[in-house]
């Protein structure tokens, strides 16, 4: 298994690309079962959960291309042909965005099975939304051997108002109503840019849809979508891991091809840490000098400070000066890290969903293991401003959600490297 061996200390100097964002990727992979014409795609992502999303597509007779073999971030799908119509457990398990195929095979081939989704490092995520609006639609739902078993004979439009607002939710359902009969209006919808940008392929493949941005979606359905070509939104979060690597370790980093717009609250909070933030169109210079100041941050949806930035700051407060309080709303157990970050000599209790961080000067450098994606990369930020050696163990999760991330700190000049 890799691990990541780096040697703390050292101020990030450079420039930094960002890549495509996962969290708006996968669900536009998975929009290719959508049409029978083909989909291209650009700026995608090239990580382990596109691999496995592109994996479950092919099992399902998609047709996947590289126009440029060199080049893994450009690629043509095509569903013209689809010969099965299972998310099966061994795939589900490994990645639970694959329930984004539910709503697309439903809305065009009426009929769909997918392994439900088991709890998972963070929570017990449900996807209870999901099935019910997609009955709401319609569609017999019904729990078989572990599996949602979803038929229909089209979908009927119908008004979904969410129980909470949820991210994949809203896609599937958004996703689905696109070809159902009649109109869907889902309330209570995310406001993510990764489930705008879904919104925006959609519509340039043929489908109707308003209130983009907003927590109303209007979906008029057609009968049928076509191809299109679409370029995948900078990921917003690989653009915040990078600022706030910068913020604990120091230097002076231009982040570029990044959506500044779309990290509004994550800069707010930044620029209270002490982070001297310029910004253009697609471009952020971060500089950062002395310790940072703790922040105080709550996580909620969109625009509000995200969940998935959430260990990745708290890595920054546990060396800056004063104390803070973190409050996860969204996922009820997304503080694994706080076990880790304290074996680096950080000091932070947890108290129900809030962590208590009381900064330290300094962390020293330890063997610690990665719990989940985000979490991975918060013990990164950390080892980089840790004194010595950091060992982060079980980086596969890294690699699910981040496109060379070592390769990208070693050219901002940290000292880095990945051990097998
Ligand atoms: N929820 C339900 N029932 C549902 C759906 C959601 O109770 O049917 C609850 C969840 O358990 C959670 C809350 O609602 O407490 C919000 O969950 P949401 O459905 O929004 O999360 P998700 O769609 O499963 C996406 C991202 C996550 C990100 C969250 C929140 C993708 C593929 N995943 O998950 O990304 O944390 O939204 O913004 O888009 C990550 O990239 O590291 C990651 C975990």
């Amino acid at each position: 298994m890799d691990k990541l061996k780096m040697i703390g200390g050292k101020p990030l100097q450079g420039e930094v690309l960002i890549a495509g964002a996962k969290n708006a990727a996968l669900p536009i992979l998975c929009a290719c079962l959508l049409s029978k014409d083909p989909i291209e795609l650009r700026n995608v992502p090239d990580l382990q959960d596109v691999r496995t999303m592109l994996k479950l597509l092919k099992n399902m007779g998609v047709q996947v291309s590289f126009p440029d073999p060199e080049n893994r971030t450009h690629l043509i799908l095509s569903a013209a042909s689809i010969t099965s119509f299972e998310a099966t457990y061994d795939i589900v398990k490994t990645m639970r965005a694959s329930i984004l195929v539910l709503g697309p095979l439903l809305a065009r081939l009426g009929k769909a099975t997918v392994s439900l989704p088991g709890g998972c490092a963070i929570g017990a995520r449900p996807v209870d939304q999901h099935i019910k609006g997609l009955k709401a639609m319609g569609a017999a739902m019904k729990i078989k051997g572990g599996n949602i078993e979803a038929k229909a004979e089209r979908l009927q439009g119908a008004s979904i108002l969410t129980d909470m607002i949820t991210v994949t939710g809203t896609e599937n359902l958004l996703m689905a109503a696109t070809l159902a009969k009649g109109t869907t209006t889902l309330e209570n919808a995310a406001r993510e840019p990764e489930v705008s940008d879904l919104a925006e392929l959609l519509v340039k493949m043929g489908a109707k849809i308003t209130g983009i941005g907003s927590d109303k979606l209007v979906i008029e359905g057609v009968d049928a979508l076509h191809g299109a070509e679409h370029s995948v939104i900078p990921d917003r979060i690989e653009a915040g891991t990078f600022l706030c690597a910068v913020a604990a370790a120091g230097g002076d980093v231009l982040v570029k091809h990044c959506r500044p717009d779309t990290l509004d609250a994550v800069l707010v909070k930044l620029r209270e840490v002490g982070l001297d933030v310029e910004t253009g169109p697609d471009w952020i210079r971060a500089k950062m000098q002395g310790r940072p100041k703790a922040v105080n941050f709550r996580t909620s949806e969109y625009p509000a400070f995200p969940t998935d930035m959430q260990a990745q700051l708290m890595s920054v407060n546990a060396i800056a000066q004063g104390s803070s309080t973190i409050t996860e709303t969204i996922f009820e157990n997304r503080f694994m890290h706080v076990q880790e970050l304290n074996r680096l000599g950080a000091d932070i209790a947890i108290e129900g969903n809030t962590a208590i961080a009381q900064g330290v000067e300094a962390l020293s450098g330890a063997t610690v293991m990665a719990t989940d994606l985000r979490a991975s990369a918060s013990l990164v930020i950390a080892g980089l401003a840790a004194q010595g050696e950091t060992i982060v163990d079980r980086i596969y999760h890294l690699d699910r959600g981040y496109d060379r991330m070592e390769q990208k700190l070693t050219q901002l000049g940290a000292n880095i490297e990945r051990v097998k």
